[in-house]
């Protein structure tokens, strides 16, 4: 992982972004190419949620009943990430593995046909592009599925991405536009930056977007860690060309292939506060439904275990903005921080550099929770 020497505790930066994780790094990335002097504060660059991340872009397939502004939000985004990627890959001279090869989300069994029956209806409610597809159907989109397969959905819009290409490319983009990294734990804010065990570094402006960690910097936060267990198998290239999404007798779960033959089978959803712990059960129940959609995974190398803390939200949306001057956050992305990362960037550089939140980031207000006598409480925008 990249890590830099650059830092000088005699430099004064515009921006101090605390968190490395594919939110942070896109924020870095959008304000350095706005000319900011910017510094990156992580120990451990790509190292949290977004390591145990799928890279799924998937706002249509991952509807849920109540969420219709999250829903917007990430349809937005996804707009942005074809022009986000070619210019990432443009800037690093890095690939990202950016995919838009269909989504299908499979019913095994009649009760899950049932769900996804009543998902399309929602989704077309709501004018979402979704295809019904009988099992035949489906199986000629994705010759590995199992036979036994009823149905499905085919979100053709819905893409994906290699979260730790995309890390990578971000922290080469980074570097090329002369943003620092320094490989540290940030301790405190204070009104002239951030204070790490080696001293204090100073920045006109600190945004913090360590995920989960967040309330460790800014308590009261409203965040709280939602683990998710993940497994990377390997096996042939184009085992997979499809995303690869599912309920099995009511338990989700998802295979997203890479070029490279990798699949990312995922995920569990756990509130177990930082349990860093993969357990046998949470590895059984993804090899059983996997398996149960894509019998040939039993022959794939399990190559990776993994742990990741989403940062979740009262109501599953980010908190995006300002706090006080000077000080911002980004955070709160919970199942959707690849996703959300192109509009949270932009919005974010847009709103370090002097200009007004895009009203599409209303419902993101961070202040949105915090009691009116609290010190962080009616921040400005
Ligand atoms: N968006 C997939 C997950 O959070 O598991």
């Amino acid at each position: 992982m990249h890590k830099s020497a650059y830092f000088e505790f005699s430099t004064d930066f515009d921006l101090a972004v605390i968190g490395a994780g594919v939110v942070g790094l896109s924020i870095a990335w959008r304000t350095a190419r706005r000319g900011l002097r910017v510094v990156i504060v992580d120990p451990d660059p790509g190292g949290g949620a977004t390591h145990a991340s799928a890279g799924m872009l998937a706002p249509v397939s991952e509807v849920t009943y109540t969420e219709e502004p999250l829903l917007r939000l990430g349809l937005a985004s996804l707009e942005r990430w074809p022009g986000f990627a070619a210019e990432l890959e443009r800037d690093s001279g890095l690939r990202v593995d950016y995919r838009t090869d269909g989504t299908l989300d499979i019913g095994y069994g009649s009760d899950d046909m049932a769900q996804l029956d009543d998902l399309a209806a929602f989704e077309e409610t709501l004018g979402l592009r979704v295809e019904r597809l009988t099992g035949r159907e489906c199986r000629k989109w994705e010759p590995m599925l199992s036979p036994a397969v009823r149905g499905g959905l085919l979100a053709r819009d819905d893409a994906w991405v290699n979260p730790r290409r995309l890390v990578t490319a971000l922290c080469a983009a980074l570097t090329r536009a002369g943003a620092s990294f320094v490989a540290a734990r940030a301790l405190e804010l204070l009104p002239e930056g951030v204070r790490l065990a080696e001293g204090v570094l100073r920045a006109e402006r600190v945004v913090v977007a360590c995920g989960a960690r967040s309330p460790e910097l800014l308590p009261g936060l409203p965040v709280r860690p939602v683990k998710g267990q993940i497994l990377r198998l390997r096996g042939p290239g184009g085992f997979l060309s499809a995303c690869v999404r599912g309920r099995v007798h009511g338990s989700p779960v998802y295979l997203v292939p890479r070029e490279d033959g990798e699949i990312t089978v995922g995920a569990t959803m756990e509130e177990l506060g930082f349990d860093a712990r993969v357990t046998a059960g949470g590895v059984y129940e993804l090899l059983r439904d996997a398996h149960e959609l894509v019998p040939g995974v039993a022959e794939l190398e399990l190559a990776e275990t993994a742990v990741g803390f989403r940062p979740g939200t009262p109501d599953n949306l980010p908190l995006i903005g300002a706090l006080s001057p000077g000080r911002y956050v980004a955070t709160g992305h919970h199942r959707a921080g690849v996703l959300l990362s192109p509009v949270t960037a932009e919005a974010m550089a847009g709103l370090l550099t002097g200009e007004t939140p895009p009203a599409l980031l209303d419902a993101c207000d961070p202040n949105r929770f915090l009691s009116l006598d609290s010190p962080t409480a009616k921040g400005p925008r």
